[in-house]
């Protein structure tokens, strides 16, 4: 739909528009204003999320959705349903109202192997009466079927499939969905109606970040993409819906009726053309990922290829979907009541097993926080065995109703982590037992608490070996200080022997000692030893993330390096200043102060500290040679000339440091107005040199 031609014109048409914006001025009138703004933005859609290539900046992208969102707020009677501000919906969504498709949605049948295919293909033959036919392939994507409906160009209603004649009308929801045109220009075509299916899924990457997130929180993750995609679609609150970053692919066209006086185009005689348009119309569908192939055997061929790719792709499928290509053939050989007989699933190996559940054990994490994990009878999964599988929670086993001796359905689809789908109530024989979380610590067997609103039960005895070991292993992580060849297995060996008490204590290995167990060659312990030194530059935010302080991830760690001078700055920091960093709650705020008013923290930095490791931010201490080396300095009261943290940039600019207090470690207090208590402090040290605004920028310009 948008040519070169069409392209550069928009994006020409966008600069125009920021321009405009900037002198605060419309286009021509106020209709061609809205219409250019509409245009732009639906095109930059396009490029954002059907083709993953955006051709302007999102704050320009911005920018002109609030000009746009502004104008038809002044302007309530020009607002039109294809607007893409009506994509953000106001309000929840009462009730899902049962709607009937325009044609039921039929389901698929299976095969699982080449003969399944040749099987298929030589019924399909033997009824069409051909020596061949042709057939187009494409994914079969493992998410939630939709169905849309677009009138006079209008998207007017997505439904869910619900039980496949009647689904529920979630066109608020689908909306949210950036991939999914709100109208399309099916009318060149001379098409009135349209009813077309597809799948919305959730990609890999994101279904990953929102249950990192999630873990976090200690909320247990959801299960697979599936699962997320059709919870998504159905969520009351459609703003929730579209931060879940949805996308639609978009493969079947159930209905269409055409203009009056208009005759089918030539693109709608095949499904593979039918792919091509909806491509053309701007949705998003597997147009490129099809293959359209003569025979069978090319079929096959194509699909086990394909299956080799399988985890490459960023979403996930679980087969292929061979299609008739032809839409007269596909009506001869019709449907029977259950599927039609023109198309067939080749469905790729199970990523599904069962299982029998024989115990659970419960493992102490670095954070003290209790983990029920589940042994069961290994099991080959895509290619992996698995026996442990984390429960996360005790919720979890309530809620899913495991039982010691169940059978159990397990899932591990591509790189997520295996979870048990459920428990297979229907096969119990009375012999199942309970599962019964402890009340005590299993490692040091201290009583376990749970605040009321947290679902993880802890271990609060910083102690405990178990912990004490956890911390270890995250310390030398890739992630935090990532020596390498350290690895989990070595803490716990020589944990185990006495040779490693705490961190600090893996800068003072005996490496005789070592030298002398089974298993370390002489190459092996120096590379042991070399990592161990060249660990000891890490960058700041490397130790302060390996440290393990609660609710501290990598990019908290980032921004407390990037705040400090030294580790041990963060000893003075009242949870205030904590607070003022960007992006730091009460919550994290909290828990590093905590962290940093335990002695025996202290004394653990004290100690690193003594055995060489980096605890200053060396990216400051470049600018270290300035004229106020090694000075201190506080501002209060409020400056004029200066922006408060523009003064501050300014004396760490020029080797100096910002102290969070009066104290005698200070050498100078910069006044501004209204100075409260701080001058009062500051005035009762006498080593303290008071000064006013231009006093210091004196100074700073000398
Ligand atoms: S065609 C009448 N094509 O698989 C045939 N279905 O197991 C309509 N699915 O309900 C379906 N990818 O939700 C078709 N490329 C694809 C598909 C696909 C996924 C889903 C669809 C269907 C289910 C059947």
């Amino acid at each position: 739909m948008y040519t070169k031609e069409i392209e550069i014109a928009l994006a020409q048409l966008a600069k125009q528009l920021l321009s405009h914006l900037q002198q605060q001025q419309l286009l021509q009138s106020i209709d061609e204003t809205l219409d250019a703004l509409r245009r732009v933005i639906s095109y930059n859609d396009w490029r954002y999320y059907v083709e993953s290539e955006p051709v302007i900046s999102d704050y320009e992208y911005d920018q002109l959705f609030a000009w746009l969102k502004k104008l038809e707020q002044e302007h309530p009677d020009l607002v039109t349903s294809d607007s893409p501000t009506q994509r953000v919906a106001q309000g929840l969504t009462k009730e899902f109202v049962t709607v009937p498709h325009l044609v039921p949605m039929l389901s698929l049948e299976n095969s699982y192997n080449a003969d399944d295919l040749l099987d298929w293909d030589r019924k399909a033959r033997e009824s069409a009466g051909l020596a061949e036919i042709e057939y187009c392939i494409e994914p079969k994507f493992d998410g939630a079927s939709i169905s849309l409906i677009y009138e006079d160009d209008r998207l007017t209603r997505g439904a869910t499939r619900g039980d496949g004649v009647a689904g529920e009308d979630i066109t608020t929801n689908i909306k949210q969905i950036r991939s999914i045109p709100l109208s399309a220009s099916f009318s060149k075509y001379g098409i009135h109606q349209i009813e077309i299916r597809g799948e919305v899924l959730i990609n890999k990457n994101t279904f990953k970040a929102f249950n990192d997130k999630r873990i976090a929180d200690n909320l247990p993750p959801l299960a697979n993409p599936r699962n997320a995609a059709s919870g998504s679609l159905r969520m009351v609150d459609p703003n929730e819906v579209a931060k879940r970053g949805l996308e639609a692919f978009l493969y079947h066209m159930s209905y269409h009726n055409m203009n009056p006086g208009k005759t089918e185009p030539d693109v709608l005689k095949t499904h593979s053309g039918t792919l091509e348009l909806l491509s053309t119309l701007g949705f998003r569908s597997p147009a490129r990922e099809k293959k359209v192939v003569k025979g069978i055997q090319n079929v096959i061929d194509y699909v086990l290829k394909f299956e080799t790719e399988r985890d490459n792709l960023p979403y996930e499928i679980d087969g292929m979907v061979i299609k008739v290509n032809d839409y007269d053939l596909q009506d001869r050989l019709g449907m029977t009541t259950h599927h039609p007989r023109w198309a067939i699933a080749y469905k790729f190996k199970a990523r599904q097993a069962t299982s029998k559940l024989r115990s659970v054990e419960f493992q102490v994490g670095r954070t003290g926080s209790i983990t029920p994990v589940a042994k069961i009878d290994p099991v080959p999964i895509g290619g992996v065995t698995v026996g442990s599988i984390s429960l996360f929670n005790e919720e979890v086993i309530k809620e899913k109703d495991l039982k010691l001796g169940d059978t159990v359905l397990v899932e591990r689809a591509g790189d997520v982590i295996p979870y048990i789908v459920k428990s297979v109530a229907d096969l119990r024989d009375g012999s199942e037992q309970e599962i019964i979380f402890p009340v005590r610590c299993p490692v040091c067997h201290d009583k376990l608490v749970k605040p009321e609103t947290e679902s993880v039960w802890r271990c609060t005895n910083i102690n405990c070996e178990a912990q004490v070991v956890e911390r270890m292993i995250h310390f030398v992580s890739k992630d935090a200080m990532d020596i390498k060849s350290f690895g989990e297995s070595n803490v716990r060996k020589f944990f185990s022997l006495g040779l490693l008490k705490d961190i600090p204590g893996i800068y003072e290995l005996d490496f005789e000692k070592i030298g002398a167990l089974e298993g370390f060659g002489k190459k092996s312990l120096t590379n042991l030893q070399s990592a161990i030194e060249q660990s000891k530059t890490q960058p700041l935010h490397r130790l302060i993330f390996g440290l393990g302080i609660r609710y501290v991830g990598e990019t908290t760690a980032k921004t407390l390096a990037n705040a400090v001078n030294h580790i041990m700055d963060l000893q003075n920091w009242t949870e205030e200043q904590i607070l003022a960093l960007e992006d730091i709650g009460p919550k994290v705020a909290g828990s590093i102060r905590l962290f940093f008013a335990n002695n025996d923290n202290i004394q653990m930095l004290n100690r690193l500290a003594a055995l060489g490791i980096s605890m200053t931010n060396t990216k400051k201490e470049t600018h270290a040679s300035g004229n106020l080396n090694g000075q201190t300095f506080l501002f209060t009261g409020t400056l004029h000339k200066l922006k408060r943290s523009e003064a501050e940039e300014m004396v760490e600019q020029e080797g100096g440091k910002i102290m969070s207090g009066v104290s005698s470690k200070l050498n100078y207090l910069v006044v501004g107005d209204d100075a409260g208590s701080k001058l009062e402090k500051a005035k009762k040290i006498n080593t303290i040199k008071i000064l006013s605004e231009d006093d210091f920028l004196a100074m700073i310009n000398k």
